[in-house]
């Protein structure tokens, strides 16, 4: 059989814990409030995992929930992609992990460690594998468990609030026809910035990795941000990205039905879609009630988005996001 013309999204799912922490919650732990961080990031809770069932956890129920809408089961997937921050294990990666608990031994499993753009460079590579003739059905996952991660303490609020845990997956495989799926991706990465936004630790240049009372006296092994700077590059990568991604496949910004952007801060949402001229209809948001889940926004934001009922057959959407590294891009869908 020959390899496809385009591929796209045959299936999604999505999985958040149950548990909500709201930022009133959060205020009885450190000095902060739900009015500071409403009015600064757009978020009004977030989801905690209350057991020890990691990012591969919610992994597993995302991914069953977009094989079973894409009408596959796990032994159709030939490629497993994922992208986490908050790995269950330091190695191996989550796609060996993931790919045990659905019992599928034998094909591709790997990890792509780009944060919050993990999911662009995910889609961008199982869209190059579909259409290159390397896979039939790739497992494309984002999952994070931050809330072990982070530190509650006055020291790392302005990150802490910020945060939530969740996963989202798709199955990319042949689109039936060569008008709907993957147009064009744009991605992007300037290493100048990793001190921007980073944990520092554990890490191979320490010996040891782990020292005795890092909790009590180091911050290095929680996430370090200087966030004015990622605000600024979020939303002059974003909005760049956005242009070129719709200029490379012949459109322009106007055309875009639906814009899903990546959810770490709404404020930072609402000035790209200004500087694109994308009004509230045409834009989807989510960060009020999870916070950002880094790898996994995107995924989340598009089944929810997808239930509401607010993209059709034949919309075009174009998916943006930034982060650690610092990362960014975009890609352009014809649903
Ligand atoms: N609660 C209350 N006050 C807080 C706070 C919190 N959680 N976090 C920080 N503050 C305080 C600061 O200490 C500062 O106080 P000061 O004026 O007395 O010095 C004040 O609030 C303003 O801090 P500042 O950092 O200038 O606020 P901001 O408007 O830049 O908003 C962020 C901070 C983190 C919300 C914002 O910079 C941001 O979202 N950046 C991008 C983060 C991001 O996207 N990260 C993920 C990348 S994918």
């Amino acid at each position: 059989m020959s390899a496809p013309e385009r591929s796209t999204i045959l299936g999604w799912g999505a999985c958040v814990p149950e548990t909500v922490v709201t930022n009133d919650d959060l205020a009885g732990l450190m000095d902060t409030s739900d009015e500071w961080i409403q009015k600064r990031s757009g978020i009004k809770e977030r989801r905690y995992v209350d057991n020890d069932d990691g990012s591969v956890g919610l992994a597993e129920t995302a991914s069953r929930d977009a094989l079973n809408r894409a009408g596959l089961s796990p032994a159709d997937i030939d490629l497993i992609v994922c992208g986490s921050l908050s790995p269950d294990i330091d190695f191996p990666g989550n796609s060996a992990l993931l790919q045990r608990r659905l019992a599928i031994s034998g094909p591709m499993a790997f990890d792509v460690r780009n944060q919050c753009s993990a999911f662009l460079y995910l889609m961008a590579i199982a869209d190059q594998y579909v259409r290159t003739g390397g896979a039939s059905n790739v497992l494309v996952v984002g999952s994070e468990v931050h809330s072990t991660g982070i530190e509650y303490a006055d020291r790392s609020r302005h990150v802490t609030v910020l945060f939530g845990d969740g996963a989202g997956a798709v199955v990319i495989g042949a689109s039936p026809d060569s008008d709907t799926g993957f147009l064009a991706s744009d991605l992007h990465s300037d290493g100048r910035y990793v001190g921007a936004l980073c944990v520092d630790g554990p890490g191979s240049r320490r010996k040891p990795r782990v020292p005795d009372g890092w909790t009590d006296t180091d911050i290095y092994t929680y996430p370090q941000m200087d966030g004015s700077t990622v605000f600024k590059h979020a939303v002059r990568g974003m909005t760049a990205s956005v242009e070129t991604v719709t200029a490379s496949a012949g459109f322009s910004k106007d055309d875009i039905d639906m814009l899903l952007p990546h959810q770490a801060n709404l404020r930072i949402n609402q000035l790209v879609a200004m500087g694109l001229g994308i009004d509230d209809a045409r834009m989807a948001n989510n960060i009020d009630r999870y916070g950002n889940t880094t790898a996994a926004t995107i995924p989340i934001l598009l089944a929810e988005t997808l239930e509401e009922g607010r993209i059709k057959k034949g919309d075009l959407l174009c998916f943006t996001a930034f982060g650690a590294g610092f990362t960014w891009g975009s890609a352009l869908l014809r649903w």
